[in-house]
């Protein structure tokens, strides 16, 4: 990791919570690869009566691009502001590339990037003053501040607008500026919070694409979303509810655990369609886009359903397994959010809702 000379500076609110500067200069103990870089034991927070995580147990490997997915209010902010070390746990412990984020804070501090779901960046200042000012709050110095931006700039293909007054950028490229800013300490670990919240599909994949960049270069990203395309783009993925690790696996071993496909029907009656199915021993699942079946095959199942359903089907398509499926199978609820999109059917019957 490159060294920088430091500057003292005081503390700072510069990245949206109290924030002590952490001293680039310092080197400590070595990175090793054999570290996990991340690893939680029986991770517990409360803010009073509310149980936010209840023992998360978690592994990270160096160079792993690891995605938290699961619905507002499952604790994704919560174990992502420990992790962090923005807040401390209630219980069990958390290291990050082998440090303790309660007792060896400004150690984890020095090798971490973080961009936030709220906006950090200085509206009235242009895209590369942003990227300086961060540099000189990380103690770079102007020299090698400047050389740093303009690094960063060229990285990550916002040169062309680095004179630009950031209040002037898109959504998109004021996400990206706030991936760069999360790049100029040179982290070894980047940690995002719903980093592209109201981002269109290909903003978001634009960004993705940059942080994919960052993990080939052998380091770590531990992200939160909401929607589940979003996560697959992870090596791993956790699913988290009401605090806990449900499921855990690469997307496609998640997919996996359902087996088969998935039959999505919708009905003239889908109560009635629902009850029927109950009643013959399918354990349909009621979601948005109509009523859910998973089924070991699909094909097969789905002809006889639609010649002996005693309610009219209006449309029914099966699919592969999304990771909404996997979601729902476990939970009984959807990722919310509204803005998840369904996994293209494999094929359809009727017409389109
Ligand atoms: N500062 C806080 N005080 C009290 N409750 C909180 C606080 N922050 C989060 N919570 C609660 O903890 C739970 C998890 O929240 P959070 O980690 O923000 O979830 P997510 O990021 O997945 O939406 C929720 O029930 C939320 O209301
Ligand atoms: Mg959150």
């Amino acid at each position: 990791m490159t060294q920088y000379a430091a500057h003292s500076t005081p503390h700072s609110v510069l990245v949206g919570v109290c924030y002590t500067r952490p001293n680039l200069q310092q080197v400590e103990k070595p990175l090793t690869e054999s570290n996990p870089a991340i690893e939680t034991h029986d991770l517990v927070k409360n803010y009073d009566k509310v149980e936010a995580l209840c023992g998360i147990d978690l592994s990270v490997g160096v160079g792993e691009m690891f995605a938290l997915l699961g619905p507002n209010g499952a604790g994704k902010t919560t174990l992502f502001s420990i992790l962090a070390t923005l807040r401390k746990p209630t219980g069990g412990s958390a290291k990050v590339l082998g440090r303790d984020v309660v007792h060896e804070r400004p150690a984890v501090r020095r090798h971490m990037g973080i961009v936030f779901q709220e906006p950090a960046l200085e509206q009235k200042l242009s895209v590369r003053d942003n990227l300086l000012l961060m540099g000189l709050f990380y103690g770079l110095g102007i020299k090698a501040g400047r050389a740093r931006t303009a690094d960063i700039l060229e990285n990550l293909g916002l040169t062309d607008i680095a004179a630009r007054q950031t209040q002037k950028l898109s959504g998109g490229q004021k996400r990206r500026l706030e991936l760069a800013r999360s790049m100029v300490p040179n982290p070894d670990i980047l940690f995002l919070d719903e980093a592209t919240l109201g981002l269109d599909v290909d903003a978001r994949r634009n960004f993705w694409a940059q942080v994919r960049q960052f993990v080939r270069s052998g380091r770590t990203v531990f992200f939160t979303t909401h929607y589940m395309e979003e996560a697959e783009v992870a090596d791993r993925i956790a699913l988290i509810d009401k605090g806990r690790i449900i499921a855990l696996g690469t997307p496609q071993e998640l997919k996996q655990r359902i087996g088969g496909g998935v039959i999505l029907l919708t009905t003239e009656d889908d109560a009635r369609a629902f009850a029927w199915l109950t009643e013959q021993g399918y354990k349909p699942e009621k979601s948005e886009r109509g009523i859910l079946l998973v089924s070991a095959e699909p094909a097969a199942v789905l002809p006889k359903l639609l010649t002996t359903m005693p309610v009219k089907p209006l449309r029914a398509e099966v699919h592969e397994p999304s990771l909404e499926d996997v979601f729902l199978t476990l939970t009984g609820k959807t990722l919310d959010g509204g803005e998840a999109n369904p996994a293209k059917p494999a094929f359809t019957i009727g017409a389109a809702p």
